[in-house]
């Protein structure tokens, strides 16, 4: 803990390589905060009927998140309370009970032990099945998007998200969302930090990484650092906004009225302008709402994904894609498309950004990285002072080419893994 705090100095920009892929960083992150903060866990238009679940995971741990028979929705921990084993292996499906397939335990939607094979014949009147339901874990809900925490001891949902909820509204409270299909998921040999990194900060990559992309048109080629903001709201969470959009307006029309409604009219203001935006919410969340022209018109699509840790060199993509539940068919088809072109585990933003994720980890894995102490650069925009005129909540920076969001980003982390 003390060489973490000594060599990783967010303030002056300085980022070892070796935080990137080391196991012990890698337990640290698994305690202080994959063990403790908030995480995503489910969109609750996955599970809108009575007996619906999803199997999702939490800190290394299956959760089951049901909309239970009473109707309430509850994450459950996905272990059978006999004698541990995996109680749920579906990834989705309706359920009014969940039968262990070891020794047969049968358990409610609402996690309640009901049923023992035998129960008479193997515990007489010893077993009291009320005191062996399936554990609850700690859920909250905000914009649909349901959250859990394995800390009991954790800050509400609120004050965890504080201001990044002004901008989580322009992507999920702007009209009613629905989840499109499944998650996709696929595995990257990189460490999740560095997706959530590129997220909060990086628009500077896009010129070059995604430079085939800027001839086909689909992004600026030019320097366009001024077309937009780059923000900061606390708690390690931050936006990067593109705006002005000058191929116009790319939500559809139909809604104008909801939007207007459901959102504060500085909030719409921006939805109208907005080219793209891409929000982190710390840990691992990526929130993308990006447009693009398709088949002649303007369309926006929305999506969500978690970098899921899965070692300290790997991790697990799983994306969402949303839509306007309201919006017109053929514009929810061509959504949908534009997201699978560009992000989906195909798409052509996809790959060239996981390539730089894969290769900045595995070079950090050599046991040089550590030896010499080789430090990445992070001063990037620390000439530029935050802009006071703002609309919305957060230190706010007029130059979208900046790593101020990345500097707030590692203070934040390293305070967690580093917390007594
Ligand atoms: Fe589930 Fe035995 S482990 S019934
Ligand atoms: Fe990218």
């Amino acid at each position: 803990i003390q060489y973490l705090k000594d060599t990783v100095k967010p303030e002056e920009g300085l980022i070892p390589s070796y935080i990137f892929s080391h196991p012990k960083v890698y337990e640290l992150e698994m305690e202080k905060i994959f063990l403790k903060d908030w995480l995503f866990i489910a969109h609750k238009s996955e599970i809108p009927n009575k007996g619906d679940f999803v199997t999702r995971e939490l800190g290394g741990q299956s959760v089951i998140v049901t909309h239970g028979a009473d109707g309430e929705i509850r994450v459950l921990l996905n272990v059978c309370t006999h004698r541990g084993m995996k109680l749920c292996r579906m990834d989705n499906g309706n359920q009014k009970n969940f039968t262990c397939p070891y020794h047969g335990f049968n358990f409610k939607n609402t996690g309640e032990l009901i049923g023992i094979p035998f129960q008479k014949v193997v515990y007489g009147d010893t077993m009291d099945k009320s005191t062996m339901g399936l554990k609850e874990i700690r859920h909250d809900v905000y914009a649909d998007l349901i959250f859990a925490t394995l800390d009991d001891d954790a800050v509400s949902l609120d004050e965890f998200l504080g201001d990044i909820k002004w901008y989580l509204d322009l992507a999920f409270n702007r009209a009613e969302m629905e989840v499109v299909g499944l998650p996709q998921k696929w595995n990257v040999d990189g460490t999740w930090k560095l997706g959530s990194d590129n997220t909060i900060s990086d628009s500077y990559h896009t010129l070059v990484s995604h430079g085939s992309i800027a001839k086909l048109g689909l992004v600026p080629t030019g320097d366009y650092s001024k077309y937009g903001y780059q923000i900061y709201t606390g708690n390690g969470h931050g936006l990067n906004l593109g705006m002005p959009n000058p191929d116009g307006f790319a939500f559809p029309e139909n809604l104008i009225n909801e939007y207007k409604e459901r959102l504060h009219e500085d909030q719409y203001d921006i939805l109208k302008q907005m080219k793209n935006m891409i929000v982190c919410v710390s840990p691992n969340i990526m929130i993308l709402i990006s447009s693009m022209e398709l088949k002649g018109q303007q369309v926006s699509h929305t999506s969500l994904r978690i970098w899921k840790p899965t070692g300290p060199d790997s991790m697990e993509i799983s994306a969402w894609v949303l839509v306007e539940k309201d919006a017109p068919e053929e514009w929810k088809r061509l959504s949908e498309q534009a997201n699978t072109l560009t992000f989906g585990s195909s798409g052509i933003f996809e790959q060239d950004d996981t390539e730089n994720f894969t290769d900045i980890t595995q070079n950090s894995k050599s046991p040089y990285h550590l030896q010499e102490n080789i430090v990445y650069n992070y001063t990037m925009g620390m000439h530029q002072e935050p802009v006071e005129n703002f609309v919305g909540p957060g230190i706010v920076y007029k130059d979208k080419f900046n790593e101020a969001n990345s500097r707030a980003f590692f203070r934040n982390w390293l305070d967690q893994i580093t917390a007594e």
